[in-house]
């Protein structure tokens, strides 16, 4: 099995250009089944996720070809299920569920289960598309959901969820009448869906805040330009950590910094160097950087998916700072790993006590889930020594040629494979 070698301790500096969001990609690749016939979307970036998804639609009778242009043919709808096979290696193949009832009026969707990061129920999905008019039934593992009509309503969510409110409004968009849908998630990826769905010709307002209103069509059609997909937010926040943490500095280009502001407050906070222009921003530091503490929260607030990235800056800080996890149950499991890179860290249910440390030391690692498997990454990269991480295909579900993008700023970081002895013996001493 691949994984990666980092010999760390190096600054990082130079240009990173940043990908379309993964985040973004799902639900639109998905949604194009709602308006039948020839999508094209630019910017989808070319990861394990993007490909799962391409997957499913061809498991369901929708080819697409694979470009700096994606081509994806919705004309027919063969089937409508998304299988456990899938489901199992990408759990937004829950977000095909709005879009079949949408389409076929049927879905038969794999339960997803729980990951690495907690349990994960779908029940405000279920719910919302409920409010529709949809039926469900639970049976052998699967989501069997069924709707004759969908009809437009009022829905509040209980807790805020991006892939939920991302389901819901994609079977609200062909829904009789208005639909309006409260405590709805404002993530920028929501925005960029619904600014795909309208390119389609669904009416749609408040995307990118918490309340959405929807005013039913009764049909859709591909949008007559592509849609580029937004650019993504986490990775770019990803590497402008690496720039601070290896007390470099790293520019991302194609970004849109205010999507970027409340991790570029936080990272302001702790003292890094922060610049920005129109589409790009650098992040950089001349020492260690000061504790901070930070709670996660839904948009606009600091986003889970850049905690165990920061828990890794911390880690190097000056100083003790307290963490909160406030979306997901389970999310500190990089913690004990970055222990073996020598990082203090005392968790006590969802809040974690990072007590920073001058030097971290490069050690084999295992990552449990994407984020985690980042953090480690930027851990080792400032980490003295050589750092190994062990199943790098999380990193490949959601980080664009993370090992050339690496390498362009001066990261020695090659892939290596599993067991293969690492220390050669001198020649001089052999
Ligand atoms: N939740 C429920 N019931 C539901 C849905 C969610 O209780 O029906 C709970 C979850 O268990 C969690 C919280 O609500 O505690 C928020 O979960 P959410 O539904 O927002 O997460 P998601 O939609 O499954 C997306 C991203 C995640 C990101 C979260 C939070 C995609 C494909 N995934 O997941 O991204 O962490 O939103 O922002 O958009 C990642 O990219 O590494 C990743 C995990």
């Amino acid at each position: 099995m691949d994984t990666l070698l980092i010999d760390g301790g190096r600054p990082l500096r130079g240009i990173v250009p940043i990908s379309g969001a993964k985040n973004a990609s799902l639900p639109i690749l998905i949604g194009t089944i709602v308006a039948p016939g020839e999508h094209r979307l630019a910017n989808v970036p070319d990861l394990v996720d993007t490909s799962s998804m391409l997957s499913l639609l061809g498991r369901i009778g929708c080819p697409s070809l694979v470009g700096d242009v994606t081509r994806i043919d919705t004309s027919r709808v063969a089937f409508c299920e998304a299988p456990y096979d899938l489901v199992r290696k990408m759990r937004a193949s829950v977000l095909a569920l709005g879009p079949l009832l949408a389409r076929c009026g049927e879905a038969h969707v794999s339960l997803p289960g729980g990951c690495a990061i907690g349990v994960r129920p779908i029940d405000q999905h279920l719910k919302g598309l409920e409010a529709l008019g949809c039926r469900f039934e639970l049976e052998g593992g699967y989501v069997h959901g069924r709707v004759d009509k969908l009809r437009g309503t009022e829905f509040r969510f209980d807790c805020v969820t991006v892939t939920g409110t991302e389901n819901v409004l994609m079977a609200a968009v062909i829904a009789e009448g208005t639909t309006v849908l409260e405590n709805a998630a404002a993530e920028p990826e929501v925005e960029d869906l619904a600014a795909f769905l309208s390119g389609c010709g669904a009416r749609i307002e408040g995307a990118g805040t918490s309340r959405i209103v929807v005013h039913g069509v009764p049909t859709l059609r591909p949008p007559p330009t592509a849609h580029r997909i937004l650019p993504d937010r986490i990775e770019a926040g990803t590497y402008l950590v690496a720039g601070v943490i290896t007390q470099g500095n790293v520019r991302c280009e194609g970004v849109r910094p205010s999507d970027l502001a409340p991790v570029l407050d936080v990272l302001r906070t702790a003292g890094a160097q922060i610049e920005c222009g129109e589409d790009w921003v650098s992040a950089g530091a001349d020492g260690r950087v000061r504790a901070v503490d930070v709670e996660t929260a839904p948009h606009p607030g600091f986003p889970t998916d850049m905690q165990a990235q920061l828990m890794a800056l911390l880690s190097l800080a000056k100083g003790s700072s307290r963490v909160k996890e406030t979306i997901f149950e389970n999310r500190f499991m990089h913690a004990a790993e970055l222990g073996r890179l020598g990082a203090q860290i005392h968790i006590e249910g969802n809040l974690a006590t990072v007590t920073g440390q001058p030097h971290l030391s490069g050690a084999t690692v295992m990552a449990t889930d994407l984020r985690a498997s980042a953090s480690l990454v930027l851990a080792g990269l400032a980490a003295g020594g050589r750092t190994e991480i062990l199943r790098l295909y999380h990193l490949d579900r959601g980080y664009e040629r993370l090992v050339e993008k690496l390498r362009a700023v001066g990261a020695e970081v090659v892939r290596g494979q599993e067991g293969r002895p690492k220390f050669a013996v001198n020649a001089a001493v052999a």
